[in-house]
């Protein structure tokens, strides 16, 4: 295929993108995810099953081929969202005949066709100010605060961007938990266990489960939300007693007496 042939495939297609220009071959999972075209994904993945690569290709591809783009990438603190910011500058400095950069700094960068891939630490208040964002990418979303989510969401109305929220679980609740579990169908799911990762071997997960017993196992190579290891009952028993078919015996607070203590001298 001619080169030209193969920039405007790069172009169309983020897997051929990946693989032409970045010498990188994506597993079966991250090839869907490249080639999703949904506006709400949500990533239920193990341990290094490689969420923060693809998710970078994902970032340069947007960047790259949507001139005047902004994405945004968002974690639960800055360190955590410059070593995805800096797996996307890998890339960038992979690709042949990459776009020239306009601007270059630790937290954001600027190409030639007025794309900006920056990133933030997970609060509200780094969000205002940016508007119109094509992607957004929250990393270990299930332990970005809630807030900054909130604060994400009205952009992304107004530029009907796309929202990438990708985590290991991390217990029954926050917006990622709540999204996956009762998010309904406007977001698409992928689920990643270690299983479906073809560089951890049975070797490593065997050990793991033995060092770090079934209740971290499950939860961090099982994508499973755990209840707190320390919850006297389990949320789904809670769920279950809970029912709208019996009446409270008391209604506010008007029948009920307080209760009257004698005073200890
Ligand atoms: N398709 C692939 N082919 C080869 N190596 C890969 C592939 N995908 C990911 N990797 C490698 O796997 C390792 C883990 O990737 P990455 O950091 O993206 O995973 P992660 O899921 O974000 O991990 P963590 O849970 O620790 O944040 C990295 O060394 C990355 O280069
Ligand atoms: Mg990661």
């Amino acid at each position: 295929m001619g080169s030209l042939a193969l920039d405007l495939l790069s172009a169309l297609d983020p897997v051929t993108f990946a693989q032409d220009k970045l010498d990188f071959e994506p597993d079966p999972w991250q090839a869907n995810l490249l080639r999703s075209t949904s506006n709400q994904v949500l990533l239920n993945c193990c341990r290094q099953s490689g969420k923060s690569t693809t998710t970078a290709i994902k970032a340069l591809h947007t960047a790259t081929y949507s001139p005047g783009s902004l994405v945004l990438l968002g974690s639960p603190s800055q360190r955590q969202s410059s070593l995805l910011f800096s797996k996307v500058t890998e890339f960038r400095k992979r690709m042949n005949n990459g776009l020239k950069l306009q601007e270059d700094n630790r937290t954001s960068f600027e190409l030639s066709n007025g794309s900006r891939v920056v990133c933030l630490p997970g609060s509200a208040d780094t969000v205002r100010g940016f508007s119109a964002p094509s992607l957004i990418i929250e990393d270990e979303a299930a332990f970005v605060d809630d807030g900054f989510n909130i604060a994400i969401r009205p952009m992304l109305a107004v530029s009907q961007g796309r929202l990438i929220l990708m985590s290991t679980p991390n217990g029954r609740r926050g917006h990622f938990y709540e999204a996956w579990e009762n998010g309904g169908d406007d977001w698409d799911r992928i689920e990643v266990t270690a299983e479906d990762c073809p560089r951890i071997t049975e070797e490593h997960l065997q050990k793991e489960r033995r060092t770090y017993g079934e209740w971290t196992f499950l939860q961090e190579y099982e994508c499973k939300f755990m209840d707190a290891a320390n919850q006297l009952f389990r949320t789904s028993d809670i769920d279950r007693a809970i029912t709208d078919e019996v009446k409270p015996l008391f209604f506010g607070s008007t029948n009920v007496k307080p209760l009257e203590f004698e005073e200890v001298s």
